[in-house]
């Protein structure tokens, strides 16, 4: 962890994010609705670096099959997976989540960490998770959730952030949900997690000026050149203020 961390300033978002140290915890008081076991198969959507698989099936003894349309990801994934010597338990590969290459009903709980907020698809995603849930499986989603309408205006400043710019109300996701099958929603609120969040990614980056200096957070950013860093960050702020921008766990059941 040390290293990575000494190593941050080559670090894309997505891996300085992936390695919030409250991440582990939200995604153990998760999985507790799921009762993990030696006898589950897990699907992490979404998996980033791998930094929860790995400690799923360290922590649960249970396989994992970890997805993200980034190679980069992926490989960054496998890697750690093999320094861990769990490449029997844990496997990963590229995959979109709104096209799942698995047989129906072979997972028997879906882990989606601060990854359903970014994707585009959202629908297709949500019956791709049903479909390769067995019934009675468990849906987790842990995500930043809207609860105000924004101004369209607000809302196309934040456009090339995946996170903010695709997150919908959390009544809309579970209303998505429920419209594809799923059932029994369960909502917990995370109210620090935001702030937790950014002071996270401000400290291991030095500031947020330097993390949007650097190109691989710019990468995660549709590769957007960042012009003025103090305004957009003003303008996330006033998006996050506006929205009430929140952190949630969505627990579903497929019947
Ligand atoms: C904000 S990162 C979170 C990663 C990881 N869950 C974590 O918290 O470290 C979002 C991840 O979702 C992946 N992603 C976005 N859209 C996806 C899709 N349609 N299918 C699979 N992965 C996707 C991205 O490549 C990225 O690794």
């Amino acid at each position: 962890m040390k290293s990575e961390l000494d190593d941050s300033k080559l670090m894309s978002l997505t891996q300085v994010f992936g390695m919030r140290p409250s991440r582990l915890k939200l995604i153990a008081d998760a999985v507790r609705i799921a009762g993990l076991s030696d006898t589950h198969t897990l699907l992490e959507v979404g998996c980033g670096s791998g930094v929860a698989a790995v400690f799923l099936s360290q922590e649960y003894g249970c396989n994992v099959v970890g997805i993200d349309s980034s190679e980069r990801m992926i490989a960054l994934a496998a890697r750690q997976a093999e320094a861990e010597k769990l490449a029997y338990n844990v496997k990963f590969l590229v995959a979109d989540a709104a096209n799942l290459p698995f047989p129906d009903s072979i997972f028997d709980t879906i882990i989606c960490e601060a990854v359903f907020s970014t994707i585009v698809d959202k629908e297709r995603a949500a019956k791709e998770f049903r479909r390769v849930l067995r019934s009675g499986g468990k849906l987790l989603i842990l995500d930043f959730v809207l609860r105000k309408e924004i101004k369209k205006e607000l809302q196309s400043q934040v456009s090339f952030l995946p996170c903010l710019a695709r997150t919908r109300h959390l009544e809309g996701y579970i209303r998505l949900f429920e419209q594809v099958g799923f059932q029994n929603s369960y909502i917990e609120d995370y109210p620090q997690e935001v702030k937790r969040t950014g002071w996270w990614i401000a400290y291991t980056s030095g500031s947020w000026v330097k993390l949007f200096a650097n190109p691989s957070a710019q990468s995660d950013c549709g590769s957007k050149e960042i012009l003025d860093v103090d305004s957009l960050i003003e303008t996330c702020q006033r998006f996050s203020k506006e929205a009430e921008l929140g952190y949630a766990l969505i627990a579903l059941t497929k019947p």
